[in-house]
């Protein structure tokens, strides 16, 4: 059985490579693609694809959403004019609340009286339980919904036309 003295070792070989590639990770981190005045490399920085917080491209004029058009509402006649489409049913009666407490509740309350949190910060809403507001129709309410009044934003890009009509059964319940 012959004697084993030397078992080459793996290592010998590679050495130079090792250090090569240790030069380039060397040149790696130092490195960030620019000789002098000289760009040799962007890292794909410049090209036309969209940054971190870039405003989105912008659609093209008269782009439309999937869901149609909807119109705005002309004034308070014509809101006065327009039908509920939805029956106050049970069914949606949570799913309506939940609209109400998520859109409205902060500024108008829970219960509408005009209490909401952030009504003391910004400025108090009128009570929506008052009896000026029980007279409104539902069309008139769907409309301040939607467009808004003054310093009350306007719900017309958040919140679904059929959520808004949700959202006016809901407030017809407190009303009661
Ligand atoms: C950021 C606070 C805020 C939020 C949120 C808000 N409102 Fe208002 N709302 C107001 C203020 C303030 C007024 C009074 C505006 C004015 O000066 O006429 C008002 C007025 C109204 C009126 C009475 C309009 C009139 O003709 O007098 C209705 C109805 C109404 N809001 C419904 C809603 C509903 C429904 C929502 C949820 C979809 C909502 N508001 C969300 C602040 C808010």
């Amino acid at each position: 059985m012959a004697h084993i003295t030397h078992i080459p070792r793996r290592a010998d070989a590679p050495m130079p490579r090792c250090a090569f590639l240790g030069l380039l990770l060397l040149l790696g981190c130092i490195d960030n693609g620019e000789f002098g005045d000289y760009r040799y490399r962007s890292d794909m920085h410049e090209q036309v694809s969209f940054k971190h917080h870039e405003d989105p491209r912008p659609p093209v004029k008269g782009t439309v959403p999937v869901t149609g058009y909807e119109s705005p509402i002309r004034d308070s006649v014509t809101a006065a004019r327009l039908i509920n489409p939805l029956r106050s049913s049970a069914s949606d009666a949570g799913a309506a609340k939940f609209l109400y407490e998520t859109h409205c509740s902060p500024c108008h309350g829970l219960g509408a009286k005009g209490d909401g949190p952030v009504a003391a910060k910004f400025q108090v809403p009128p009570d929506l339980t008052d009896q000026k507001y029980r007279r409104a129709s539902d069309g008139y309410l769907y409309y301040i919904i939607r467009h808004g009044r003054l310093i009350m934003p306007p719900y017309y890009e958040g919140v679904k036309a059929r959520e808004r009509w949700m959202i006016v059964n809901h407030l017809r319940t407190l009303q009661k």
